[in-house]
């Protein structure tokens, strides 16, 4: 029989907090339900402490949640898991996962020996336990602490009621040897280890998250935490793209199964990466544009022959859908709605007009419409809600500067307008912006892209902006690429002021009493 390994996703916590990957209440949700559609067992939803905003949308995912376990994370005191608990009680099935940085470094922060740090593992783990049966627990920097002390305290945890031990390489520092030899030897040795499940959760400093954690799988873990398109701090997390179709290419030497809806894969990763602003590299592993392109002659020649040529897998294996006819300015609403279902969208009837709207006017200024043309139109990132709205533009630009940008901006439902120089068109529509709505942040990255192409393609354009240590990112696609920098600017904004509202109290474990309630 083939062992199950269960996938833990926590692109809505751990992904979230890689700088100015923040994500509106709206856009949690809408992940939050494409993870459960796809068959992830366990989605991490956030650390509801951290924030009013975080502890709804972690309430709002359990309510919402049809077979997904929902785990919401807690440091190790009894104020933090009694939030967790308020936000996932209401799920079908929920967890508690709550840890403490066990290695030398992690214990000299709040300053606990090693005696003191296990009894403080022992009273909050049981006091997780006493709310919910499902508690995971993890030893944060796990692969820097020393074994003795490792097997120690995850004794502990289990015996305190733990369900799921989670091994983190928080700095990504293991290799996928040791990280095998790491999870064999905590089942070998601790007394429990049977009754619980082994969980791997790998950082990609060094780039070897994947590696460590199918290494981990073959030592004995049993879930893998992972996140979209490898999101997370620093350089991110284990992908869950990559452990998934890892385990279901490689089954001849891995013989485990996920429960996951490979073809799910595609749809979830563009969503993620306009949502988070981090847009994925071209050439990363299944989920890049280059992942199944085939450039070289050679290639290209043994392509046509037999793909398996230079394909380990099929393209349709992860949602991607074969070359199919583009729209144009004669479709209907009809075609729109067969497209989109074929490219995994089934939008509300309302949605769909929305979409519609902006699809002709798109058909109107460019002769076909590409799936990736689409997908950008159903992932526009207009909320209702935004404070700062672009109504319209007009830019001179040309050799004999300045260039000059008339706009008009609805502020707080108030129409405002400017006309602004600067040195070429995007600088003059970014100091109209600035003269219009009036901040301090600072601009870190703009980026451009085409969706298509040929000279009549969208432009995506991604902004990064940081104010005071927040960080917010924007997107936008426009066949004018002006229009689109200047979206996608004020989309930043608007991300800003919504992040200006929350406060995130990080992973300070000082100062903290655990037993406060
Ligand atoms: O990387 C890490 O150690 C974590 C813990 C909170 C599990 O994210
Ligand atoms: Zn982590």
């Amino acid at each position: 029989m083939t062992d199950k390994v269960l996938i833990f996703d926590t692109t809505l916590r751990d992904g979230e907090q890689s700088p100015g990957a923040t994500m509106t209440h709206d856009e949690k949700l809408e992940i939050a339900e494409l993870l459960d559609e796809m068959g992830v067992d366990i989605i991490e939803a956030g650390f509801p402490i951290a924030s009013e905003g975080d502890f709804k949308a972690v309430s709002e995912i359990a309510d919402r949640a049809k077979s997904a376990t929902i785990c919401g994370l807690a440091r190790a005191n009894y104020k933090d898991i009694d939030r967790c608990w308020e936000a996932v009680k209401h799920a079908k099935s929920p967890r508690i996962h709550t840890f403490i940085g066990t290695s030398p470094l992690h214990r000299a922060i709040p300053n606990l020996n090693q005696d003191e740090m296990a009894e403080r593992i022992h009273d909050t783990v049981t006091h997780a336990r006493n709310l919910c049966d499902n508690v995971q627990w993890s030893p944060m920097d796990a692969t820097r602490t020393e074994e003795d002390y490792l097997c120690r305290v995850v004794e502990i945890a289990i015996k305190a009621g733990a369900t799921t031990i989670n091994i983190p390489d928080t700095v990504g520092y293991t290799a996928p040897v040791e990280s095998a030899d790491l999870i064999r030897m905590l089942i070998e040795k601790v007394p429990g280890a049977d009754e619980v499940v082994f969980a791997t959760h790998c950082h990609n400093d060094l780039g070897m998250a994947t590696a460590n954690s199918l290494a981990a799988v073959e030592g004995g873990a049993r879930q893998i935490e992972c996140t979209i398109n490898g999101l997370g701090e620093r350089a991110g997390n284990t992908a869950l793209e990559e452990v998934v179709m890892a385990l279901k290419v490689r089954g001849d030497i891995m013989p485990y199964t996920t429960g996951i809806d490979t073809r799910k894969i595609m749809n979830i990763s563009r969503r993620v990466a306009t949502v988070s602003g981090f847009p994925v590299q071209f050439n990363k592993a299944i989920v890049g544009k280059n992942a199944f392109a085939h450039e070289s002659g050679i290639h290209q020649d043994g392509m046509l022959k037999n793909r398996e040529t230079f394909e380990v897998m099929k393209p349709e294996d992860v949602g991607l859908t074969g070359t199919s006819l583009p729209l144009g300015k004669h479709s209907g609403r009809a075609a729109l709605r067969a497209k989109l279902s074929e490219l995994g969208f089934d939008l509300a009837d309302n949605q769909l007009n929305d979409v519609f709207v902006r699809f002709k006017d798109l058909a109107d200024r460019k002769k076909e419409v590409f799936d990736d043309d689409l997908m950008a139109l159903v992932y526009q990132n207009d909320s209702g809600d935004d404070r700062l709205k672009l109504k319209s533009l007009k830019v001179v630009c040309g050799t004999d500067g300045p260039q000059t940008a008339d706009m008009v901006m609805e502020i707080d439902g108030a129409d405002v307008e400017t006309s602004a120089t600067g040195d070429g068109p995007v600088d003059a529509t970014f100091n109209a912006v600035k003269a219009l709505f009036q901040h301090a942040a600072r601009l870190q990255l703009y980026q451009v892209s085409a969706v298509t192409e040929g000279t009549d393609a969208q432009a995506t354009v991604s902004v990064r902006m940081e104010e005071d240590g927040r960080i917010a990112t924007g997107q936008s696609a426009d066949t004018d690429t002006v229009v689109a920098s200047a979206k996608a600017y004020i989309n930043a904004l608007n991300r800003l002021i919504v992040r200006r509202e929350q406060s995130a109290p990080g992973y300070d474990v000082k100062g903290v009493s655990y037993k406060d309630s």
